[in-house]
């Protein structure tokens, strides 16, 4: 569990490890107010901490459904065994496609092995899988890095960047898809200054203003409705989101209110990137409207969570709608920063023929 513990440092954060027989995870349903970590001991535990949002962001989504099915193959690994925990992961959440990926990745693996062998190769292949998270993402780092090191250059100062959500590393295995150029940005001396915003009704910006705090990163927290004006008045300089689904043709599913920014960037000409790794992207999904749209809880919407607990601001009888989700069209987008390379929305299919970048050393200097 190395790291887990010194997060403070992206490179030293990770958000799921191995404990033994279990699995240790930060609960971010207790995020920014309170850092407090959960053991996750069977099957159900997974499924339920990826269910309630404990664990969120779709590289994350994956990598804890990969260590789900782990703890399943030690409680029984016959062939109904594997396949009902894959049907149960599977439903846990529609949009993140890094789910799916993951448990074919896990299944392919396990399916051809004596029932005996699963559970030692299920935790091989977990690690394995969150492994290739933490390289993936850290070369998003860089490739995102050179994009924002030409713009610091041609802006003459540091960078005013907007992201949603959180696309950090509390929503992968480290380092982030969205956050890992800024992060490798700030390390670099560049000074990047992030607007975060607040990311209603879960408020994952909160997580993400918690992440660049304790990175040392300049950041200003901003209600999701204030980033039209910023884009408007020049500013932002460029917008970089994380992903969610991305399909064939380039359109890209994120947290909703994603669409309002890339709309805004498109109407006042600043760049807007998506940063993603290939797991992210669902080469069977022809386009952008094909991609599931996650229909959450009415609830999540009428009671906020706070440091004091729940608030309610809607009584329960206010009929509610809560899209997670929407789909950014590929035309607003300047390209997608994959652990490849930078990439127009249209070459995706030759991208996704390469095989994953090997981690390179982590070094910084
Ligand atoms: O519903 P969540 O919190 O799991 O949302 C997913 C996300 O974290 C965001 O949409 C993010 O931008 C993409 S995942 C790195």
């Amino acid at each position: 569990m190395a790291g887990m513990l010194t997060p403070n440092l992206p490179q030293a954060a990770t958000t799921i490890a191995r404990d033994g027989n279990a699995l240790r995870i930060l609960d971010q349903t207790r995020l920014p107010h309170a850092e407090h970590y959960l053991t996750l001991a069977t099957l159900d535990d997974a499924a339920q901490a990826i269910g309630v949002m404990q664990v969120r962001g779709a590289p994350l989504i994956g990598a804890t459904a990969a260590g789900g099915l782990a703890l399943a193959m030690q409680a029984g690994a016959r062939d109904t065994d594997l396949a009902r925990a894959v049907d149960l992961l599977a439903a846990t959440r529609p949009t993140a496609v890094n789910l799916q990926w993951a448990l074919a990745r896990m299944r392919e693996r396990l399916a051809p092995l004596p029932p005996a062998a699963r559970a030692a190769a299920a935790w091989d292949e977990a690690e394995s899988i969150w492994e290739q998270d933490r390289a993936c993402n850290h070369a998003i780092g860089r490739h995102g890095l050179e994009l924002l090191a030409r713009l610091t250059v041609a802006h003459g100062r540091p960078l005013k960047i907007m992201t949603h959500c959180n696309a950090g590393w509390l929503a992968a295995v480290a380092w982030g898809t969205a956050l890992a150029p800024v992060y490798l940005a700030h390390l670099q001396g560049l000074q990047p200054q992030l607007w975060v915003s607040e990311t209603r009704p879960r408020n994952q910006g909160l997580l993400t203003a918690w992440e660049l705090a304790r990175a040392g990163v300049a950041h200003t927290l901003v209600a999701d409705n204030a980033c039209g004006q910023l884009l408007a008045s020049g500013q932002v300089d460029v917008v970089i989101t994380g992903a969610d689904r991305i399909a064939a043709n380039g359109d890209v599913a994120n947290k909703v209110g994603t669409l309002l920014k890339a709309l805004a960037a498109q109407a006042y000409e600043v760049p807007f990137y998506v940063a993603a790794p290939c797991s992210t992207v669902d080469m069977n999904c022809r386009r952008g409207a094909d991609i599931p749209i996650e229909q959450r809880d009415a609830e999540e919407v009428r009671v906020v969570q706070g440091s004091s607990g729940a608030c309610r601001i809607a009584p329960a009888s206010t009929a509610c709608a809560n899209p997670a989700f929407d789909v950014t069209p590929a035309a607003l987008l300047a390209g997608i920063i994959t652990e490849h390379a930078i990439i127009a929305p249209g070459a995706l299919a030759t991208l996704m023929a390469r095989p994953a970048p090997v981690e390179q050393q982590a070094s910084f200097s």
